[in-house]
């Protein structure tokens, strides 16, 4: 990693977010006002009651000259107002990256501030300086500590985080990205061909190889940079490597970036199904930017948008445009809803994580019916559909449910029916084979409402969804 300032507004995180951020890298964590309260021997309040704004920001600047000059990895929380001097931000800038942190709304505010009163004395200074913080390039919108996995959302920051590691990425991420690897950058070690079919042991095992030939350790760690078929094998060959190394995740598809990143499933497909080896072995670092999605082909950023929406019917309507290119603000919401699930059942073992299977297993039938031409998103905004429809039949939705659910998913130009090539009366028969039956009991987590989703256990065996239905009786 190189230097990494972390900058912003009063009270927007940039202390906490500092400590976690240099864990999770294994690096230094220097606290700029705290230096200077420790050297000068007093509190922030009384430096600028004593000495004036003016002896303030000189205290400051020989501060920040000393941690800039000083070698080695470091996160660095600045004070609101340190890069107010041009001098003080070149030396940043040279030194390191600046990343600007989301400026928090009043009431956030207010809530942090009420905390500690008269600690901060430029917290109300935030609105003036907003076209100053607007200037720094590279921002984070949004954060998540989920214990012993941070994730990290923003723009233009992944060079700096890369810069110096170990890294395995999808071949055409590297070949898109050149200026993350090499020279300055990141040391690839293995690069990892594209696509779902390469996620097999094959891959895995020459990863482990890899991980020899470049003389990794138990200690050491590795990045990965693609897809979910890359976070999920380079996860899961640091799963087994020395029994559990650690491992960082650079998501660069909407779908990793929302879903596939976080929740530390990793793994690999076998002829005999999908994704039936793996281990949870959560990334210590996930680190979501949002510019890799600019090169993204259109069909791929829409198997994400159908993820996002699922996220909404477990959390909620979410502002932001339908279609196009999602911000990292709208990422970092999205993600959220996510990342609250994940956090009341890590492992999986209470079900409430089974909601996150939103219009999934309708979704596998679909998709295994299609012989995988149909892609999983389009599988997941029908299966969203169908099961919302089989939601208002039992009457656990209103009958306008399943309307107002197809038309959500058809603003991300995705599809909201069974196409007909496929045989309807081979659906039941398909989701009996799912994965997560009991006997011929199939649990769904049908999609009811926004923000509600509710299991259900239904009988297959005494009761058919699809079989011999020829409409989809919306
Ligand atoms: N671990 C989990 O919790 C979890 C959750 C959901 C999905 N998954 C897994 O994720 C996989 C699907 O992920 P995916 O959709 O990211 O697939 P993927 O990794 O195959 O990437 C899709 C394609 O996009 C290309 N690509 C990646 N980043 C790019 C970029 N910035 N610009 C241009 N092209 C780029 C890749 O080369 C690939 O061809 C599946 O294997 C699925 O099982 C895992
Ligand atoms: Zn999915």
């Amino acid at each position: 990693m190189k230097k990494i300032f972390l900058y912003g507004a009063p009270a927007s995180g940039k202390t906490t977010l500092g400590a976690l951020l240099a864990g999770a890298l294994g690096a230094r964590h220097v606290d700029l006002d705290a230096e200077i309260a420790a050297s000068a021997g007093r509190s922030i309040p009384e430096i600028f009651a004593a000495e004036g704004e003016a002896g303030f920001r000189g205290r400051e600047a020989a501060a920040l000259a000393a941690v800039c000059a000083a070698d080695g990895a470091a996160v660095v929380s600045l004070g609101g107002g340190s890069l107010l001097r041009d001098a003080n931000r070149w030396l940043c800038e040279r030194a390191g990256e600046v990343f600007c942190l989301r400026t928090p709304s009043d009431e956030e505010l207010q809530r942090r501030l009420g905390a500690a009163p008269g600690s901060r004395p430029l917290g109300d200074r935030a609105r003036e300086r907003a076209a100053h913080y607007a200037s720094f390039p590279r921002r984070i919108e949004g954060w998540f500590d989920l214990g012993n996995s941070l994730v990290v959302v923003g723009r233009g920051i992944a060079g700096a985080v890369l810069a110096g590691e170990r890294a395995a990425a999808d071949e055409t991420v590297a070949r898109l990205y050149p200026g993350l690897f090499g020279d300055g950058g990141a040391r690839l070690v293995a690069s990892i061909p594209s696509g779902e079919r390469h996620k097999n042991v094959g891959t895995v095992s020459s990863l482990w190889s890899a991980f020899a030939a470049a003389g990794l350790g138990r200690r050491d760690r590795v990045a990965a940079v693609g897809g979910g078929v890359t976070g999920d094998i380079v996860g899961f060959a640091s799963a087994t490597w020395m029994r559990g190394m650690d491992w960082i995740n650079v998501p660069t598809t909407l779908l990793s970036m929302v879903d596939a990143s976080t929740g530390g499933k990793t793994g690999f497909d076998l002829p005999e199904g999908k994704n039936l080896v793996g281990a949870f072995h959560s990334p210590r670092l996930v680190v979501v930017d949002a510019d890799f999605l600019a090169t993204l082909p259109p069909e791929t950023l829409r198997q994400g948008r159908a993820e996002m929406v699922k996220h909404e019917l477990v959390g909620g309507r979410l502002p932001g445009a339908a279609g196009g290119m999602p911000s990292a603000e709208e990422i970092a919401a999205n993600l959220a809803v996510k990342v609250g699930v994940v956090k009341e059942d890590p492992f999986e073992r209470t079900g409430r994580r089974m909601v996150l299977n939103c219009g999934h297993t309708v979704g596998h039938a679909v998709e295994a019916l299609s012989g995988y031409r149909i892609s999983h998103g389009e599988a997941v905004a029908i299966g969203c559909c169908e099961e919302a429809r089989i939601a208002a039949r039992r009457g656990l939705a209103p009958a306008s449910w399943p309307a107002e659910i197809a038309a959500r998913f058809a603003s991300e130009e995705l599809p909201t029916e069974i196409p007909p090539e496929i045989d309807r009366n081979r659906i039941d028969e398909t989701m009996k084979g799912d994965k997560k039956r009991a006997g011929d009991v199939v649990a769904f987590a049908l999609p009811c409402g926004w923000s509600d989703v509710r299991i259900e256990n239904i009988d297959l065996g005494a009761e058919t969804l699809f079989h011999n239905r020829t409409t989809p009786c919306a």
